[in-house]
């Protein structure tokens, strides 16, 4: 996967994702938070906040939370190799707090969702079950916070790309949308092309 796009893998399955882990090619990290994600982890001052981050690779958001003192924070991946670079980075991070699971099968309360990269990842079949599953993992009035992108790809995914319209079907059935907007402080690749989500859970 890459910015360009690529030619749809016939299956989107672990074993995809985890194949790319083991040989080191993950060309969608962009080695840091996202800096739009960063300025919205600032403004956080609840260090006890129950923060889940889904499809969270190398969970560079997760180590950044860690350093400032948020201590419950939860990351999801089904590649099992997703997750050492955050160990390296953060080796006293809860090991219970690493999620090797499907993120459809998670049953768990949090109080903030992080997004990057995970729903363009996902077959666009299944974004009305993501924003379903994001609800119901959130408590009542909790938020998904994060980055999509911001128009449709030419070629099929992963990424799949998408369109502020087509997200507001999706998710406002179980969301209020307070934020759906183009960020400015976009990596350069990408700038211009991912909005920022605040969306509350109704
Ligand atoms: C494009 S990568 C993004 C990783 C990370 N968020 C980042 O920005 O570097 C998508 C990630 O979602 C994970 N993933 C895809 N489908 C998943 C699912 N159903 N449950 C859990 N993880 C999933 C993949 O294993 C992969 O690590």
């Amino acid at each position: 996967m890459n910015d360009k796009s690529s030619p749809a893998p016939e299956s989107l399955d672990a074993a995809f994702w985890e194949q790319h882990y083991e040989q080191g090619h993950t060309p969608w990290d962009i080695g840091q938070v996202s800096p739009p994600i960063r300025q919205y982890l600032d403004g956080l001052t609840d260090k006890d906040l129950l923060i889940l981050i889904p499809g969270a690779g190398h969970a560079h958001e997760a180590a950044y939370l860690h350093r400032q003192g948020f201590r419950r924070v939860m990351v999801c991946d089904w590649a099992p190799s997703a997750f050492k670079p955050l160990l390296e980075q953060a080796p006293d991070f809860p090991q219970e707090h690493l999620l090797v699971s499907d993120f459809f099968e998670l049953e768990l309360q949090a109080e903030l969702l992080l997004e990057q990269t995970f729903f363009c990842a996902i077959a666009p079949e299944q974004r009305a079950a993501y924003a379903r599953q994001a609800a119901q993992l959130l408590r009542p009035g909790g938020i998904l916070a994060g980055l999509l992108f911001a128009e449709p790809f030419e070629k099929q995914g992963p990424p799949f790309g998408g369109t502020a319209g087509e997200y507001a079907e999706y998710f406002s059935p179980w969301f209020h949308i307070e934020r759906m907007e183009l960020c400015e402080a976009s990596i350069k690749p990408r700038l211009g092309r991912e909005l920022f989500i605040e969306l509350k859970k109704r």
